[in-house]
């Protein structure tokens, strides 16, 4: 090797920002050809063009509701100076096992990419359904040409009031949540409280555990209204729902725009309370325990620990868990008590799972006090194991 000295030739620090912005409404009869906000969504850019768009429904919402497609697809057809449909609505599956199915992917690839459609950048892709199914189309129509126009349009409690309002999407990868996926803000959120009307009382319930945990971090009088209506909203009363869902909406969007880390670049995940426990009881339950339910269940288990390390009194924790419980959400399941080959509860790799998704160092929201939070980054073994086994003693 020549003995040349080393040179820094030249460098460039490279700047700029992008601003994002996209509208949250809520709304009823979203179908309804008199209701224009649909279509004043689409042209919220005033283009003076005819917007190209292609509309994809979770399957387990076009059964629940069998008019649903032919409903949209009229109401698209009734603005054609707007509006150029290329296909009628195409019902891809939902739920949860379709982040785990690659085929699903391909097989949203294979639609937004069939040139008989011409999708641009410009395109719009109106995705409705589940948390699971936007996270899914979220990825692909973030793919197609590094990124097409998305307008969210979610069905179920968890999706309007957490996911389908944030920026994120994706898929599992082998057992590990969310492994493959993008940060990309939608082009709108357009959520239609009497979507709800079908769905199943089990993410009906899951979705009302998605608030408790932005409640019990965030905001007190929230709680408080939870704890008051956890019985109602049990029951299904859709006036209450809406109020949960908007004021929930608005926590996560604020946490967005607020909290100095929209993209998630730092090492804490302040809006995962509970959630570390709850990755571990879908994968546990292989997907059959459902996301807000699992959430619940890992709400529990941090109020507990919280207790333990002194970040909520005893009686805070009470609370907590009566709610949770008169809301008719789990606090506990037997599958907290497995244990793997070494006698290690198998709960705990969910720790394992944060630490390294975290880059190797722990960080943990958790209740300071209801309504306000802390980071902590180390969960002792002792401390969760009593934490299930006050749980387990609590649900006998
Ligand atoms: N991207 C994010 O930021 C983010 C945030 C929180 C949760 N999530 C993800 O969301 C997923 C959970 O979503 P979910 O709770 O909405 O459940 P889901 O999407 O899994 O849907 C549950 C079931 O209900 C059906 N369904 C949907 N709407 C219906 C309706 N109105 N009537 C009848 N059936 C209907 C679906 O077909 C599915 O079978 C998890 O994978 C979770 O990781 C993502
Ligand atoms: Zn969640």
């Amino acid at each position: 090797m020549p003995n040349t000295p080393i040179r820094q030739t030249f460098s460039y620090q490279q700047q700029f920002t992008v601003p994002f912005e996209y509208p949250v409404h809520f709304t009823t009869d979203l179908f309804n050809p008199a209701n224009t906000l649909l279509t004043d969504t689409i042209d919220r850019l005033h283009e003076h063009r005819k917007h190209r768009v292609i509309v994809l429904i979770d399957e387990g919402l076009a059964q629940a509701q069998p008019h649903l497609a032919d409903r949209i697809d009229a109401y698209l057809q009734a603005f054609p100076q707007q509006i150029e449909i290329v296909h009628q609505p195409f019902l891809v599956p939902g739920g949860e096992p379709v982040k785990k199915d690659r085929s699903a992917l391909d097989q949203v690839l294979n639609i937004l990419g069939d040139t008989h459609y011409r999708l641009c950048r410009q395109s719009f892709v109106l995705a409705v359904g589940g948390g699971s199914f936007l996270d899914l189309v979220g990825l692909a129509a973030a793919l197609v040409h590094r990124g097409l126009r998305l307008v969210r349009i979610p069905s179920t409690v968890l999706a309007q009031n957490d996911s389908a309002v944030g920026v994120k999407n994706g898929i599992d990868r082998n057992d590990q949540k969310n492994f493959l996926g993008t940060f990309a803000p939608p082009f709108a959120v357009l959520c239609d409280a009497d979507l709800l009307a079908t769905l199943p009382d089990k993410y009906w319930r899951g979705g009302i555990a998605e608030a408790f945990k932005v409640a019990i971090i965030r905001d007190a009088d929230f709680f408080d209204f939870l704890c008051e209506n956890a019985r109602a909203l049990k029951q299904r009363d859709t006036q209450l729902m809406e109020s949960l869902i908007q004021r929930c909406a608005a926590l996560h969007l604020d946490h967005i725009r607020l909290g100095g880390d929209p993209f998630e670049t730092g090492v804490a995940r302040p809006l995962d309370f509970g959630h570390w426990a709850a990755h571990r009881i879908e994968i546990l339950s292989d997907q059959t325990f459902g996301h807000g339910l699992a959430v619940a269940v890992g709400l529990a288990i941090d109020t507990c620990c919280a207790a333990d390390l002194g970040l909520l009194t005893a009686s805070e924790r009470d609370r907590i868990l009566q709610a949770l419980h008169e809301a008719d959400l789990p606090l506990y399941t037997p599958l907290l008590d497995e244990r793997n080959a070494q006698g290690d509860l198998r709960i705990l790799q969910g720790l394992a799972d944060f630490r390294e998704h975290l880059g190797g160092n722990l960080t943990l929201t958790m209740p300071h006090g209801i309504g306000h939070q802390t980071d902590i980054h180390e969960m002792p073994t002792a401390q969760v194991e009593a934490a299930i086994g006050l749980l387990r003693r609590f649900a006998e």
